[in-house]
């Protein structure tokens, strides 16, 4: 069937290599028609701070499939990644990051890696919500909610077992973050029962990239939060011999895009140098979203048969081992004359119509827990006395309501009073918190609501609150460090 697809140029090398690799589908039989949009640098100095046009979102939603060239965020305040808004808007909560060696072809010290990233696309630390608080900090929200992580871990399993993969691994960091990373992890562990086919592992992520850079054999399929999976995405990428080659996909239930890993190369713009790989390998991504999997194929193959026979762009060209240095035009008609022929060094690729099936997650909201304040974290911006903690814990010593008590302050995390420790290091904002006895009784929030009045009244300078909540009886905060 005919498939409409958004098809967006982009800036620098884009519209190169999006020239080349609509010439390869197209040679190749793909069965699609193409809407072309105008996104990025005209769009951001056209006034649209997204980058992007209403018109240019209208075609998106319609043909619900976009393939895109790297675009360039100018330089400077104001302007919004495009990228993250395009994933957010249309709710592309999957990045799926394949991280492939082509060896002896493309040199790596890693010839037999074969592995997959999915990455989390929409939350973390990419809330984009960050605040300055005091004159000296700064602070950015990281949200990492349940659905959120049980939709990426979902998909993770689910593209294991429809990709014939063995195993999913999952990467975070909760020996620290506890309660954000915790939840993910612990998420993981729960969905992973549920598919006892597939192996499943964890690692801290610190070991885990370690690892990922000098054994990335290891692994098959890595899942992991937004940061952490930019991050390891763009390592898994770069030692399989070349970032110029990885490609991604960004998927949600109801809208896809895919592209290159790589930027828009402003410094080889013009010169039909740049090497299309990636993008085409998204496309290649595409056609099998799509169910052209027998076109998809023909180009994989026909991809592979052209780097065997020697041709390669200057980026990822070894004169010692490969034939021709081939310019953008020369190496996009290397491929379309191998369109039909097969690889005979690396592995043949096989896109097996049975098993691309959709991958769909349906989520319903978690189950309500039995939600109680025990507390509040008041937060004070205050640097008077040489920041004499014991200053601060003094005027806050009588402040009380019936059921809360003043209990201890901390700065960046670590406990300053009482009892705190004159070397550490205290900067202008203090975290204080007032709590019922033991957090065992519950209060209603206009109690906090009379701790701020009483703290407002003796000139101190509030900048905002966190309330301390158990659910389920459970308590669901941190303890303050060294306490
Ligand atoms: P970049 O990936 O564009 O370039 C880094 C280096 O790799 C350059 O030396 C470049 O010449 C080379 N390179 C990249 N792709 C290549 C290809 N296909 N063939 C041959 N050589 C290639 O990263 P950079 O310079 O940090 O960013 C340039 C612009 O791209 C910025 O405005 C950035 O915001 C944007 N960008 C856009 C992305 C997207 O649209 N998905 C992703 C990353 C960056």
């Amino acid at each position: 069937m005919l498939k409409k697809i958004t098809v967006a140029y982009g800036d620098g090398i884009g519209p190169e290599i999006m020239s080349s690799v609509l010439k390869i589908l197209e040679k190749a039989g793909a069965n699609i028609d193409i809407d072309v949009i105008d996104i990025g640098e005209r769009a951001y100095l056209n006034g649209y701070t997204s980058g992007i046009s209403p018109e240019s979102w209208e075609i998106i939603k319609k043909n619900k499939i976009l393939l895109k060239a790297p675009i360039t965020t100018p330089q400077g305040g104001g302007y919004k990644s495009l990228n993250v808004t395009i994933r957010k808007t249309l709710n592309l909560y999957a990045n799926v990051r394949p991280c492939i060696s082509y060896y002896p072809i493309i040199q790596t010290n890693h010839p037999n890696m074969n592995l997959v990233i999915i990455r989390e696309n929409e939350e973390d630390l990419y809330a984009g919500i960050e605040h300055q608080q005091t004159n000296e900090v700064m602070q950015c929200l990281k949200l990492i909610t349940k659905p959120g992580s049980e939709k990426i871990i979902r998909f993770a399993f689910e593209y294991a077992k429809t990709y014939n993969r063995k195993k999913v691994t999952c990467f975070s960091k909760d020996n620290i973050m506890k309660i954000t990373d915790g939840i993910f992890h612990k998420i993981f562990d729960e969905v992973s029962k549920e598919y006892p086919e597939i192996e499943s592992n964890h690692y801290i992520i610190d070991i885990g990239s370690a690892i990922l850079a000098s054994n990335p054999e290891r692994f098959d399929v890595i899942v992991t939060s937004n940061l952490y999976g930019d991050i390891i995405s763009d390592i898994g990428a770069q030692i399989t011999g070349s970032v110029g080659i990885g490609s991604s996909a960004n998927i949600g239930n109801n809208f896809a895009m895919f592209e290159a890993v790589h930027g828009s190369a402003p410094d080889i713009a013009g010169k039909n140098i740049a090497n299309p790989s990636g993008l085409l390998l998204a496309a290649v991504q595409m056609l099998v979203y799509i169910k052209q999997n027998d076109i998809a194929e023909k180009i994989h193959n026909a991809w592979l048969k052209t780097l065997e026979d020697g041709i390669l762009t200057a980026d990822i060209f070894n004169p010692s081992i490969h034939k021709i240095k081939a310019t953008t035009s020369e190496f996009t008609d290397a491929i379309i004359t191998n369109l039909g022929n097969k690889p005979s060094i690396l592995k043949e690729v096989k896109y097996f119509s049975d098993k691309t099936k959709d991958i769909y997650i349906d989520l319903k909201f978690s189950e309500k827990k039995k939600k109680e304040l025990v507390g509040v974290d008041i937060f004070l911006d205050w640097d008077e006395d040489n920041r004499n903690p014991n200053t601060l814990g003094k005027k806050l010593e009588n402040i009380k309501t019936e059921n809360l008590n003043f209990q201890k302050i901390s700065n960046r995390g670590i406990k300053v009073y009482p009892n705190g420790n004159p070397e550490t290091f205290c900067t202008d904002h203090w975290r204080c918190r007032f709590n019922t006895n033991n957090y065992e009784k519950s209060i209603f929030y206009n109690e906090v609501i009379e701790l701020l009045k009483k703290i407002n009244s003796i000139g101190l300078d509030i900048i905002k609150t966190e309330n301390l909540y158990k659910f389920d009886g459970k308590i669901a905060f941190t303890v303050l460090q060294g306490d």
